[in-house]
């Protein structure tokens, strides 16, 4: 390991904002049965210092900017940026010290962990930015599928909301394909959202902040989707059929060779 990362990680033991779980505390008891972890339930006494507010989650943040910003914008929530990379939250995490914002904390696990860390109702909205659509994996490693959907139910409010933003026309319909499955509220919608013709009532944070991925993509032109929908319902979440539901040959082959920058 590189002697930057290796300074990268000392420090991020002296984080305060900074909770990184060892793997094998969240898996003794294994896969099937994750051990939950002592936050969870107590985010805000525990990492937020008592500061009251709802709580905002950014899954896969990487260096954290759009948690950061959306922090600073919104003093009265809380925002916890979630990520498998230490060297990327160590950007975030070294940010929000320095600025000491009060309402700013980063997790380091995967994400497919989060049910460890989340008591029921305790997360009112998730941010999923520029996540990898998993374009030639099984649907369950996408973040927006119905596998992971029954994760975020676990501690998501009934009324809460997913935001997705991703240059991935793929990732972009098969979500919209999962939402209409599972007859979930689709709040907003746009395949582009600096173009004209986006939903007028979006906040202006939607398109004023932007993620260090979405600054690539737009410096490269390429247009940027975003849906806000309500994932929680009754019952068992259902995959899209393929090809009736959500054609995945086809949104795949439109992607095109583009989708192997920025998600290696
Ligand atoms: C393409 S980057 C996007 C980063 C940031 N959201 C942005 O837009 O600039 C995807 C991020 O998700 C993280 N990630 C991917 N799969 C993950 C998983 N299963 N658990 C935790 N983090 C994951 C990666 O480490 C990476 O930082």
């Amino acid at each position: 390991m590189g002697h930057d990362k290796l300074r990268k990680f000392a420090e991020n033991e002296t984080f305060r904002c900074l909770l990184q779980p060892s793997a094998e505390q969240v898996l003794s008891k294994g896969y099937a049965n994750l051990t939950d972890h002592p936050v969870k339930g107590h985010w805000i006494e525990q990492m937020f210092g008592g500061h009251p507010g709802e709580i905002v989650l950014e899954l896969g943040c990487g260096k954290g900017e759009y948690t950061l910003e959306l922090a600073r914008r919104n003093p009265d929530k809380n925002y916890i940026g979630v990520d498998i990379k230490g060297a990327r939250l160590w950007r975030g995490a070294k940010t929000a010290t320095a600025e000491g914002l009060p309402n700013v904390a980063f997790l380091r696990t995967r994400i497919e962990f989060i049910t460890a860390f989340f008591g029921p109702g305790e997360v009112s909205e998730i941010w999923l930015t520029f996540s990898d659509p998993q374009l030639r994996a099984s649907e369950n490693k996408r973040l927006s599928s119905a596998l992971f959907l029954d994760r975020y139910r676990n501690f998501l409010k009934p009324e809460g909301i997913i935001h997705l933003k991703t240059d991935s026309r793929f990732l972009f319909e098969y979500t919209r394909a999962v939402a209409c499955v599972n007859g979930l509220p689709i709040l907003a919608e746009t395949t582009d959202l600096y173009g004209q013709g986006t939903p007028h009532h979006l906040p202006a944070e939607v398109r004023e902040v932007q993620t260090f991925y979405e600054s690539m993509f737009l410096e490269m032109g390429l247009p940027i989707t975003y849906m806000e929908f309500r994932p929680w319902k009754e019952g068992p979440y259902l995959n899209p059929r393929d090809p009736d539901d959500f054609d995945s040959a086809r949104w795949r082959e439109l992607e095109g060779p583009r989708r192997s920058f920025g998600h290696q």
